[in-house]
């Protein structure tokens, strides 16, 4: 039997109830906001991703599904949504009509990584990104909405960390001295940082070895280098998250995995989640739309990945779904059972019946399995006086109703 992919999920009944009440959730937050819906292709030129998160990084260098399209162009499943929608922005050419754009996407994101908890080949994200801003309190409610966010889902004991990454010459200060701090110490050092941060010296304080974590513990922090820009666009962050009343933690280690980010970044972890614990991320990409399509123009946004907010929601907080009215007939009731269904249907009832002529007995009994509230049976008496035996369920009462009785009796209660 051919099976699904390693580190990849067949979605149904309970994941695809929570996938899609954390996309309304997501939906009701950010309109709130203002952020409208965009779609954007899953898959893109290869170059994209190389030049937009980065060809150091380990998502573009080891995790992306990379391959050769009919034609000979290098294409790549997005192993993330930012970069398809700063291109979609971009290729629309809003920046020079009406640059502040704000949007929401949610999809399926594919990374070739070590599957384990809350962390797949294939994920699913759902993500915002504003453009056109570039001010501290756009920065703060954008962090205040990912909370919102993850409030409705009803997740709990989330701590929000924050760091500033500095402007370009604030980070390139850092990364002369970070530079010489791995140096003094390259031998300790695993192969792939020894290469690594000749070019790019602030992702290998992501590298996942613990030796050579042991060896950052004492690295220089970019907050010392960030420049008088910069470090008052971090002050007025921490001022509007204070007044926007959002609980948050500094810690000066975190970079992110993603090259695009300047200024502002930020994760939301859970305790609960292991080792994969940040369950939305985020941050400014002010220099992103100037590599990809020589424009400057601000950029900051995040994304959640919806199956880490599966393992943490409170599950309570959806809604029970309406049950199917169950219609149980007989085979000289199946042409009038049939025309009565229709019936339902027509006025807003949801109807499941069984198409196999099973006996009485099983047809009830599959009307229980469903949970159903009502039972519709239609017998030969029913079909002779043209009318439908309600039963409930619930309260186990019964009675022979003509069919619009039948109509009013279930739309009055659900
Ligand atoms: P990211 O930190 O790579 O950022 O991913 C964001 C979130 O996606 C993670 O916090 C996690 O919840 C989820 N995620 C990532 N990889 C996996 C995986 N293999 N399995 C399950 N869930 C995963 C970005 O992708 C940026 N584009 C976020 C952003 C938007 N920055 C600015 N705008």
């Amino acid at each position: 039997m051919i099976k699904v992919l390693k580190g990849m999920k067949d979605r149904y009944f309970e994941d695809i109830r929570k996938y899609d009440y954390i996309i309304d959730s997501a939906k009701n937050v950010f309109s709130k906001y203002g952020f409208e819906k965009i779609i954007t292709p899953i898959v893109e030129e290869t170059e994209l991703f190389e030049r937009g998160v980065g060809e150091e990084t380990d998502v573009v260098s080891k995790e992306m599904y990379t391959f050769l399209d009919k034609a000979g162009r290098s294409i790549t499943m997005r192993p993330e949504g930012t970069a398809g929608v700063v291109r979609a922005y971009l290729q629309a050419g809003l920046y020079k009509s009406d640059p502040a754009v704000k949007w929401f996407y949610y999809g399926p994101m594919y990374r070739y990584e070590a599957p384990q908890k809350g962390r797949y080949r294939e994920f699913h994200q759902v993500g915002v990104e504003a453009f056109g801003v570039r001010d501290p309190f756009a920065d703060a409610e954008i962090i205040k909405m990912g909370c919102e966010f993850l409030e409705t889902a009803g997740i709990k004991n989330l701590t929000v960390e924050i760091n500033s990454l500095g402007n370009s010459s604030s980070r390139q200060r850092y990364t002369v001295e970070l530079k010489k701090f791995i140096e003094e110490r390259l031998d300790k050092l695993c192969d792939n940082c020894k290469t690594r941060y000749k070019k790019n010296p602030l992702r290998v304080l992501d590298c996942k070895s613990e030796a050579c974590q042991e060896q950052y513990k004492n690295a220089p922090v970019l907050k010392d280098y960030l420049d008088e820009e910069s470090s008052t666009y971090y002050e007025e962050l921490k001022k509007y998250l204070e007044l926007l009343e959002v609980n948050y933690v500094e810690n000066y280690r975190l970079v992110r995995g993603l090259d695009y980010y300047s200024d502002t970044v930020f994760e939301i972890k859970s305790e609960n989640l292991g080792a994969q614990s940040t369950v939305l991320a985020g941050g400014r990409y002010d220099k992103l739309l100037e590599i990809l399509g020589d424009i400057q123009m601000p950029g900051i946004g995040f994304a959640a990945g919806t199956e880490r907010i599966a393992l943490l929601m409170d599950e309570s907080l959806m809604k029970e779904e309406e049950k199917p009215v169950y219609v149980v007939y007989f085979p000289e009731t199946k042409e009038y059972a049939l025309n009565i269904i229709k019936i339902l249907r027509e006025n807003d009832i949801k109807v499941d019946f069984d198409y196999g002529m099973k006996s009485f007995k099983s047809q009830m009994k599959k009307a229980g399995k469903l949970n159903s509230k009502y039972v519709i049976i239609l017998g030969e008496d029913e079909k002779n006086e043209n009318k439908a035996v309600l039963k409930n369920f619930d309260t186990g009462e019964q009675g022979k109703l003509e069919i619009e009785k039948v109509i009013e009796r279930v739309n009055g209660d659900v």
